[in-house]
């Protein structure tokens, strides 16, 4: 059975050894290699986590070894989370070598096989796709034609396919030359170490389950607002938009987490069985209950059409019509430029049926009670409620239990999302990754908004989105911006 550690709860010595490794990186010279996968792949080999191994980068770019060394050095300054020495660099960088993807299937079938000369025995390959749907059956035929398909795994980033038959047809192609074992269908939120807390919280505990349920939760919020705009993805992001990029991947994964049944075993079999079931209880997402937005400039973003309709911006009623959660709405919400970056999960408790303070004792005013989680890197959670304020008659205020895991002095001990993930593809872990069945499954309730998304509506850059959000969620409101911020560490 595969369980889910945590790679570095345990001293690199402890961990199981892997073979040696090929990572073959494709796109590795766009934004989320330079963002997240040079330097991630920096800190498991800084943290002694990676096997013996070489990285072969290849993409479109006509670029030598010396060139991509030079990109990948300029990337890990700027994003890896600690100063990079030069000791560290030149030990990292050695292993890394390039092929244009001009070479065609022969060049990189030359170039790995090269560098696999220079590790002992069969090394593993790990091939990632860094790259947009569109390009992803092509290469996955390229893999079969460079005959790179043996002791092979497959990582393939997000958004898989772009609709129902694009992610069907993907799945197929993908089959043809892969078998199901090793495809690793990549959502980083959920390696995200507080995303793994919520399965921790919700079935290690004995006190939260009994409550997580129609009976007692009024509603959900996910809300991922970010303040960063497009950026330098124009191309990308303009035929993807934010439901695709966002909310049919990271937020419906979420969603599952927080939804689904205790599953029978820690293992991905059982977890996949659970979230596919949230799933296919997941109603059709009815268009009256969607708000697209884009925010004012977006147009003139290179790369997009100066016409564009894309919702850089989109807010969601979504039903799960099941026994647990009927009648419990779960709200969606995230954008690009918005006033705040941040990840939560708001869960609203139901109000006691009668209360016996009076009305001028502030009973009820701040809100229901309320279950957060903050998936940052370094977690939070906080459970709010009301209770006395000090001194005479009866004036209730609403207090908070609060953990913050910078608190604990283990935020050192975390692994970025993309870090824990590469690290469970290499060791042949599926249980954080996405099955087939629930991505077409995720496309298929998309279908009628995909279909006919209504208007886009402009909302100003450092706002919280269009002012129709507040019409979808009433009578509820919107958790963010919060009334009161986190407690600060003394
Ligand atoms: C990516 C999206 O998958 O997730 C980006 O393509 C988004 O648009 C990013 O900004 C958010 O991830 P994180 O880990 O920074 O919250």
């Amino acid at each position: 059975m595969t369980t889910l550690h945590s790679p570095t709860d345990v001293s690199p010595e402890a961990v199981p050894a892997l073979p040696p490794q090929v990572l073959v990186l494709f796109g590795a010279t766009g934004n989320l290699a330079q963002r997240k996968l040079l330097p991630g792949l920096l800190h498991l080999a800084r943290a002694g986590l990676l096997p013996e191994h070489r990285i072969v980068g290849t993409s479109l770019e006509d670029i030598d070894e010396q060139q991509f060394r030079e990109l990948a050095r300029q990337a890990c300054d700027k994003f890896a989370r600690n100063r990079v020495t030069e000791t560290e660099w030149a030990e990292f960088s050695k292993r890394l070598t390039y092929v244009p993807q001009s070479a065609g299937p022969g060049g990189l079938s030359e170039a790995v096989t090269r560098v696999e000369g220079e590790l002992p025995g069969l090394p593993r390959r790990l091939h990632y796709l860094s790259i947009p749907p569109s390009a992803a059956g092509e290469v996955v035929n390229m893999l079969a034609e460079a005959n790179l398909v043996d002791r092979a795994r497959i990582i393939m980033e997000k958004p898989f396919g772009t609709d129902l038959a694009s992610a069907q047809l993907l799945n197929e192609t993908v089959h043809e030359v892969f078998s199901e074992y090793q495809i690793f269908r990549i959502d980083h939120f959920l390696g995200k170490e507080a995303a793994q807390n919520i399965l921790a919280f919700r079935f290690a505990n004995g006190l939260f389950e009994p409550i997580w349920n129609r009976e007692h939760i009024e509603h959900v919020q996910i809300d991922v607002p970010e303040t960063i705009s497009v950026d330098d993805r124009g191309t990308f992001y303009d035929s993807t938009g934010a439901y695709r990029d966002m909310v049919v991947t990271h937020l419906l994964q979420i969603l599952a987490f927080m939804a689904m049944e205790p599953p029978t075993a820690l293992e991905p079999r059982a977890i996949s069985e659970e979230k596919n079931k949230v799933f296919r209880s997941l109603q059709d997402i009815d268009v009256r209950n969607v708000v697209r937005g884009q925010y004012e400039g977006y147009r003139s973003t290179p790369g997009v059409a100066p016409d564009s309709d894309t919702e850089t911006f989109v807010a969601l009623r979504c039903v799960i019509d099941n026994w647990r959660w009927a009648g419990v709405p779960f709200y969606l919400r995230t954008g690009k430029r918005m006033a705040e970056s941040a990840r939560i999960i708001s869960i609203a408790f139901r109000e006691p049926p009668k209360s016996m303070f009076p009305a001028n004792s502030g009973v009820g005013t701040k809100g229901p009670d309320h279950l957060t989680f903050d998936l940052a890197d370094a977690s939070k959670l906080s459970l709010s409620f009301y209770g006395k304020h000090p001194g005479p008659g009866m004036r209730l205020d609403k207090l908070s239990l609060q953990f913050a895991l910078h608190e604990t002095g283990q935020e050192g001990d975390v692994l970025e999302a993309y870090e824990r993930l590469i690290y469970d593809a290499m060791s042949g872990d599926h249980t954080l990754f996405t099955t087939a069945e629930g991505i077409e499954r995720l496309w298929e309730v998309s279908t009628p908004l995909l279909e006919s998304p209504p208007e886009v509506e402009l909302y100003r850059q450092g706002s919280w989105g269009p002012s129709s959000i507040r019409d979808l969620i009433a009578p509820h409101v919107w958790r963010l911006p919060f009334e009161r911020g986190w407690r600060q560490s003394r």
